[in-house]
């Protein structure tokens, strides 16, 4: 017997900590309880339906009806081998899985490393990469040792200590200061408040300058690691201008400095290809991903690094020194692969391919709206940024913020029935990345009740 949604309220307000959640909201009002899925759709304990346009948290891809599919070969699984090691020891799941991605990765990303999820794979990136120099036989003593990483302000990628240092959001790291040594955040690929007459080759070349004085400054020698996502999601689906990634690779190459791209959310078709490093010709040496890869029906992630990044270690007597018990698990391995067979039968990256154009299309009409500033992302991956006044692309203040994303618009999409995501963690954006299954009548319904709360968000406002 299910439990009733009314003893289902009160245990939640006992026992449940939920994760970045100012639990104190909940003491007069519902915690909202979402009991099934189906689709695009979700449907809460009192039986109202919502359109989830953020697939869960960015990776739900297949949306939520292969429950009875997947389902079916985590039983198979279940019964043949419940769990396995991956510490020494290989099981055909884990084999077959690191086969699937390393043929959907481009170039020679051949080498999978498996663990729980994107917060464990950006730590084992930064652990991997900080360990390849000493393994290709670098000796030096440890205070000049490569340890250093950047990545770029307002990027989220994690939380365990090393990918929380590594995260570029200032109201996530303070807390926990001191930090892991040293990261250096550089400029993010933000446009929209760059000045009207710079050109994006102007732009492009900021940026590069940028991180290349941050690693001169920091020492190059000393630097093992540049981690950015392919498409940035905090701040707003910040896409790359023209040439940036190339010159990303160049500047990593210039001073031999492994360059990771943290696809935790891009991986697994969210741009319309399997790969963000493929729809950007990135070449990076090491992926992070999770997410996407089971479409978060079972925890799982994985570290993807080249045949380059693996050779110091595969000497007889050399070994990458890190591991998780849930590492390659066998029972989630089954997940991701039959996540990925669906995906592939499905042709659901080939879709998101093909209608991306619409749907970024059908955004861009919330344009008309005075408080859209600006529609921009790739794929089925967007954000809307919110502003004050739209000609001189002014931002809304502390406490602005604060009455509209979270005073207003997070009440008022939800009880329009659309989950979407409004954060302020750098310009206040709207974010959108439904499931990759999302057709036309979808983006119509995220489209229109994005329209009608926004307008009021917006006479609210004035
Ligand atoms: C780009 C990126 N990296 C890393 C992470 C951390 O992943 P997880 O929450 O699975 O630890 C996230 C989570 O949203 C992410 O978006």
């Amino acid at each position: 017997m299910p439990t009733p949604a009314r003893d289902l309220q009160q245990l939640a307000r006992d026992h449940l900590w939920m994760h970045f959640t100012r639990m104190g909201g909940y003491a007069a009002a519902d915690v909202p309880i979402i009991v099934r899925g189906d689709g695009c759709y979700l449907e809460d304990a009192n039986g109202k339906r919502y359109l989830d346009a953020l697939a869960g948290l960015f990776s739900v891809n297949i949306g939520y009806g292969y429950g009875e599919e997947i389902g079916r070969a985590a039983l198979e699984q279940m019964r043949e081998l419940p769990f396995y090691t991956n510490w020494s020891y290989a099981h055909p799941k884990a084999i077959e899985l690191a086969a699937e991605v390393a043929s959907l990765a481009p170039g020679d990303l051949n080498r999978v490393f498996f663990v729980s999820g994107g917060s464990e794979a950006v730590e084992s990136a930064w652990k991997l990469a900080r360990q390849y120099y000493a393994a290709r036989g670098e000796k030096r003593p440890p205070s000049s040792r490569r340890y250093k990483a950047i990545a770029r302000h307002i990027a989220y990628h994690g939380t365990t200590m090393g990918a929380l240092s590594i995260n570029g959001i200032p109201a996530l790291r303070t807390p926990f200061e001191p930090l892991v040594p040293e990261v250096r955040h550089v400029r993010n690929t933000n446009r929209y408040h760059r000045p009207a007459g710079e050109s994006e080759a102007e732009f492009t070349q900021l940026l590069l300058d940028d991180l290349e004085q941050a690693i001169v400054s920091m020492g190059p020698e000393t630097v093992c690691l540049v981690h950015m996502e392919p498409v940035q999601n905090a701040g707003g689906c910040l896409t790359p201008p023209a040439g940036y990634w190339q010159g990303v690779r160049a500047v990593c190459d210039r001073y031999d400095i492994l360059l990771s791209a943290d696809e935790v959310i891009t991986g697994f078709g969210r741009l319309g290809a399997w790969f963000g490093s493929e729809r950007y010709d990135i070449r990076p040496d090491i992926i992070t991903s999770a997410k996407g890869l089971s479409s978060s029906y079972g925890p799982i992630g994985a570290v993807i690094a080249t045949d380059r990044v693996m050779e110091p270690f595969l000497d007889s007597t050399s070994m990458y020194a890190h591991g998780v018990t849930f590492g390659g698990h066998p029972v989630m391995c089954a997940i991701a692969l039959k996540n990925i067979e669906i995906m592939k039968r499905e042709r659901i990256v080939e879709h998101v391919r093909d209608t991306q154009d619409v749907f970024r299309a059908k955004l861009e009409t919330l344009l008309d709206l005075d408080i859209v500033g600006d529609v921009r992302g790739t794929g089925f991956f967007y954000a809307l940024e919110l502003v004050k006044d739209k000609e001189k692309r002014e931002t809304f203040d502390d406490d602005e913020c604060e009455s509209l994303l979270r005073g207003f618009l997070s009440n008022a999409l939800f009880d329009a029935g659309l989950i979407c995501r409004q954060d302020d963690r750098g310009d206040p954006v709207v974010q959108i990345s439904p499931p990759l299954v999302a057709g036309e009548r979808e983006m119509d319904e995220i489209v229109g009740i994005l329209g009608e709360v926004l307008a009021e968000a917006s006479r609210l406002m004035r």
